[in-house]
């Protein structure tokens, strides 16, 4: 995720703290929705950053798994000892709620604790269960933000999975995407055919207006000769308000040979600037596009609730001054509550002028 963006949340987050009031902004939760396969779990890993979700062929993600990235500054501060924490990990960590107080530092033993407690609530039979397990990652690179992947749309049931398990997958994933404050990344493998993505289908019965949706198309590696997704990403097939973003991430034998999240990245890079059919746009293809696209939806998110903020705020600052002089206002110190205005102007400030600077980014491609 982009760090300007961080940087600015973290202040209004901060200066938030100093008048008391906690999570000033309900930044929107970001949803996968597709069928069984098309690479959700994938894409989420890639945007994170990380490796520490079971992926592969198959019924592998079988309960919604909610997982909050949390911003935490590295210790160490600014005395070159941030580099150096983080390598060793030390600065990156996750936890489970169903693990209270246990600290994960190596994200394979991440990985295992969610495959672990699956098949302890649903078996190793391909069952599925709506009980959500929840995943906290604190770590000085990411946004304070809430991610949801969740099981891909399938019509037929196997192994122990019940026999309405296409209805019972929906609902399970409804329940995420209703939300008004959810982002949709819809998922279609590119190598199928996009009229009939279930995704894209259920995208439009929650957002028909299409303001929280976006597309992606993965495998556009593994597409036959001389296709593309060029027609697609112009809005000739089936329009998108926010637009498709195609993206490579790591096949069956990349997850295999443990191929890294950075060499996976390195490489979707150069299939898209060397491909003939997307050399020309490969600043819209691609895993960084899709974390600016979403960047930006957030920052239009923040935007709109910032009337509210400032409000939320003026009305902190009358209580904290009527309580002040109430105590006869001797300590004269009604500066603070200034200061805390200055840092929340300036915010809004600096957030416009990012905003106007990324708001290209919300069109669609081409
Ligand atoms: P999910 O079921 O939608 O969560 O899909 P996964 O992320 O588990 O991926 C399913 C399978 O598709 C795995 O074997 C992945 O390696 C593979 N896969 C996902 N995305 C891509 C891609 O862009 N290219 C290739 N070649 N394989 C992919
Ligand atoms: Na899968
Ligand atoms: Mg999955």
């Amino acid at each position: 995720m982009d760090q300007s963006l961080i940087k600015l949340v973290n202040k209004l987050q901060d200066a938030f703290n100093n008048v008391g009031i906690q999570n000033p902004i309900d930044l929107p939760q970001i949803t996968v929705l597709g069928s069984q396969s098309s690479g959700k779990s994938s894409v989420l890993e890639n945007l994170v950053g990380r490796d520490f979700l079971p992926r592969g062929t198959g019924i592998v993600t079988r309960r919604p798994l909610v997982l909050q990235l949390i911003n935490r500054p590295a210790a160490g501060g600014a005395q070159g000892g941030v580099a150096a924490a983080s390598e060793k990990g030390a600065d990156e960590w996750g936890e489970f709620l169903h693990l209270p107080g246990e600290k994960f530092y190596d994200f394979n033993k991440i990985r295992e604790e969610i495959v672990r407690d699956t098949e302890l609530k649903t078996g190793k039979n391909a069952g599925i269960s709506p009980q959500p397990i929840n995943l906290r990652i604190y770590s000085p690179n990411v946004l304070t933000l809430t991610l949801v992947d969740l099981p891909g749309l399938t019509k037929v049931p196997v192994g122990d999975q019940p026999r309405d398990i296409e209805r019972q997958i929906r609902d399970m994933v409804l329940k995420f995407i209703m939300k008004p404050n959810a982002v949709i990344l819809a998922v279609t493998a590119a190598n199928t055919d996009l009229a009939n993505s279930d995704g894209l289908k259920l995208a439009r019965e929650v957002d028909p207006e299409g303001t929280r949706t976006v597309g992606v198309l993965t495998k556009v590696d593994l597409m036959d000769q001389g296709t593309d997704v060029v027609d697609i990403l112009a809005g000739r097939i089936i329009p998108l308000r926010l637009g498709y973003v195609p993206v490579v991430n790591r096949g069956q034998r990349d997850i295999d040979q443990k191929k890294l999240v950075s060499a996976a990245l390195a490489a979707e890079s150069d299939f898209f600037s060397n491909h003939p059919s997307y050399r020309s746009k490969a600043q819209y293809c691609g895993t960084p596009y899709l974390a600016r696209k979403l960047n930006t939806i957030l920052m239009h998110h923040i935007r709109t609730t910032l009337p509210d903020i400032k409000a939320k705020i003026q009305q902190q600052l009358q209580k904290f001054n009527s309580e002040l002089s109430s105590l006869g206002g001797a300590l004269g110190d009604t500066n603070s509550g200034n200061i805390v205005l200055t840092i929340i102007t300036e915010f809004c400030n600096e957030f416009r002028t990012v905003i106007d600077g990324n708001s290209n980014d919300l069109s669609v491609n081409e």
